[in-house]
Parts: C-alpha cells; sequence; structure tokens
C-alpha cells in the first residue's frame, strides 16, 4: 500500500479549534440534537443500506458555518462503520491528488469533501464518473504521449459538505442523491447542546445560565460552545465557577456581544447599510468593499444570520436593511429614506 498523502490530511490534526471541537462532536445521531428531518431521513438511508449490504449513497449536506456538517461525515461514516476520510475542496487541486484520495478508500469508506463548491472545475470532471461508475479516467502525459488510464475505484461514499449550495455546478448536485441542507437550531435545541458540552467540560450551569448564553449564540452550536468555554474562564476568575444567568450576562457583556446575538461585525453591516448606503438596497461587493471585508465571507459567514433574523433582506437589487436593523440601531427607517442619515 502506497503511503497516503499527509499533506491533504494533515490540516485536520493541526487545528486547534478543530481539536477542542472534536472533544465536544457527539459521536452518533443518538446525541446529535436537533435537525431533526435531515437526521432522520440520513439514519434511514443508512440502515436501509446496511440492510442491502450496500454501499450508502453520496450525500450531500449545506448550510452556513457551524451548525453541524462536519458531525454529521462523521457520525455516518461512524454509523456505517467504515473510515472516513477528509479533504477540503481547495486543497485537491490536480486531479492527482484526488485519484490519491479515491484510491485507497476501501469498499464502503467515506470521503468527505468540505467545500466541495470550491473544487478546481478540471477536478470536479474526474469526479463525475468516480462518483457514478466508480471509476478514474486519468490522462498522463501531454502532447502525442498523452494517453488516458482507466482506473477502477471501490464502490465508497462521498459525503460533500458546502456553506454555499447555489455555487453548486448542476453535474455535481445531480450526482448526489437528496440534498440535505442545515437550519439554525432553536433555543431550546442550543440550549441542550450547551448542557451537554458543560457536561463533558465539567462545567457547573444552571439552565438560566444555558438559555442566556443560547440567546446570543445565533442558533449555531461552534458558537454556543466557543461562547461557553469563554464564560467558563469568566466565571472561574470572577466568580466561584458557576455559570449562572448573571455571570453569563456579565461576560458575554465583557466581549460586546448584545442579547440578540450580534456582535461587533453585525453591528457594522448594519451601520454600514444604513449610514453610508441610505438603508441600500446596495451590491454585494459595494458592501464588502465599504466593509473591508472578503464579499464571500460576508454572504457566507454574516448575512445568513442577519437575514434569518430579519435585519436584512437580499434583493435582485442588492442587499437592503430591514424595519429590525433601523430599530437596532435605534434611527428611523424614514429619516434614512431621505438620505439624511448619510454619512
Ligand atoms: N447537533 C449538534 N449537537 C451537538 N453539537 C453540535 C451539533 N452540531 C454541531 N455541534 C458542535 O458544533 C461544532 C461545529 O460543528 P461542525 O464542525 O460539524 O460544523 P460545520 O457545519 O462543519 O461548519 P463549517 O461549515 O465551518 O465546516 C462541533 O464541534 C460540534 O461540537
Ligand atoms: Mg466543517
Amino acid at each position: 500500500m502506497p503511503e497516503p498523502a499527509p499533506s491533504l490530511y494533515s490540516r485536520l490534526s493541526e487545528n486547534p479549534v478543530g481539536e477542542q471541537e472534536t472533544n465536544l462532536r457527539p459521536p452518533d445521531f443518538g446525541e446529535f440534537c436537533g435537525q431533526e428531518k435531515v437526521k432522520e431521513r440520513l439514519m434511514l438511508m443508512v440502515a436501509a443500506a446496511k440492510q442491502r449490504g450496500d454501499v450508502l449513497d453520496h450525500v450531500l449536506l449545506s448550510g452556513p458555518p457551524g451548525l453541524g456538517k462536519t458531525t454529521l461525515a462523521y457520525i455516518i461514516a461512524h454509523a456505517v462503520g467504515r473510515n472516513l476520510y477528509i479533504a477540503s475542496g481547495p486543497q485537491i487541486e490536480k486531479a492527482r491528488d484526488l485519484a490519491g484520495l479515491l484510491t485507497r478508500l476501501e469498499e464502503g469508506d467515506v470521503l468527505f469533501i468540505d467545500e466541495i463548491h470550491r473544487l478546481n472545475p478540471a477536478v470536479e470532471e474526474y469526479l463525475y464518473p468516480a462518483m457514478e461508475d466508480f471509476r478514474l479516467d486519468i490522462m498522463i502525459d501531454q502532447g502525442p504521449a498523452a494517453r488516458s488510464v482507466n482506473m477502477r475505484l471501490k464502490p465508497f461514499t462521498l459525503i460533500g459538505a458546502t456553506t454555499r449550495s447555489g455555487m453548486l455546478t448542476g453535474p455535481l448536485r445531480s450526482r448526489f442523491g437528496i440534498a440535505n441542507r442545515l437550519d439554525y437550531y432553536t433555543m431550546i435545541e442550543i440550549c441542550r447542546i450547551l448542557t451537554r458540552s458543560a457536561g463533558l467540560l465539567n462545567i457547573s450551569i444552571t439552565p438560566e445560565g444555558a438559555e442566556a448564553i443560547a440567546r446570543r449564540s445565533r442558533g449555531t452550536p461552534r458558537v454556543a460552545n466557543a461562547l461557553l468555554r469563554w464564560v467558563r474562564d469568566y466565571a472561574q476568575v470572577r466568580s466561584n465557577g458557576d455559570i449562572t444567568a448573571g455571570v453569563a450576562e456579565g461576560a458575554l457583556e465583557m466581549i460586546d456581544i448584545d442579547t440578540d446575538g450580534l456582535d461587533e461585525m453585525d453591528k457594522r453591516i448594519l451601520e454600514t447599510l444604513i449610514y453610508k448606503f441610505g438603508g441600500g438596497p446596495v451590491g454585494l461587493s459595494s458592501l464588502a468593499v465599504a466593509l473591508g471585508e472578503d464579499a464571500s465571507t460576508l454572504e457566507d459567514v454574516h448575512e445568513p444570520f442577519l437575514i434569518m433574523q430579519g435585519y436584512i433582506k437580499r434583493t435582485p437589487r442588492g442587499r437592503e436593511a430591514m424595519p429590525a436593523a433601523y430599530a437596532k440601531l435605534g434611527v428611523s427607517m424614514e429619516r434614512a429614506g431621505q438620505g439624511e442619515l448619510l454619512l
């Protein structure tokens, strides 16, 4: 067996956040709170494949960052009892990299490709026959010596994750069975996740303390766990270590997260939209330049929550501030509409 190409895998273990997250990652469907519909579908698919003794169909997971896509990939691989290999779209630069990944898979193994919408188009072409027929046609050499080598692959399961399902190409999307979209979690679900994490980390937390953190977690387990760690530190130094509602509120105030879960960047987005662009509509790229932020980060990371909470909306002409945004900043919508608030 040739050694695996380490460069494609090393990132995960080098990433300390990744390791911390691993500790809190629910290991099976039973401990994975929320996303009931997606979970039920996946459990059914796994059960059916197991009954038939078949390899699980390819799975597409989409949704904003931190909602559990990678976690579900681990859970699925665990449920089918196979190896999981993890790669990320932009890291697979050449067909050769993809071939290296695919040829080491044993029957039924799971290959997780994160950020699959960022796959190099040339690489993506190779993925189509691999997904459909478990076959890889690789061209070697160039010019007159060029020849195609056909390799048979063992049947495997591809799990693709994307924060931008809209950016997937049609051919790629159609090669996945059903698309699974993860949504923001409810307060109750986030409270359950926080209570579970607190248990694992040996943190004492009251239900009200959990609720205070959940309210500011943007419906996102990753944010909830990160805030929990911060509040734990605060509780330890400023109090007796127990997380009560009061302790949680003090801690979160200290890092400028308001009661609606908006952070500094969210507030800057709303301010820019209203004070610089009169509430919009303004194109994403102009907004991004004004904020000094990358347009795709703005679109993938910050906007979904603001849209979900009704602060802004996406229109064909650009981003527009909604009444909730004016209320948040405490300014009048009419005055903004008349250009009176422009800086
Ligand atoms: N349903 C859940 N129950 C409990 N914990 C969860 C759940 N979903 C996610 N988490 C926690 O949130 C963290 C982030 O989840 P994960 O890494 O799977 O997100 P992701 O969707 O892959 O994000 P990204 O798009 O940034 O890669 C995990 O470490 C895990 O501990
Ligand atoms: Mg992930």
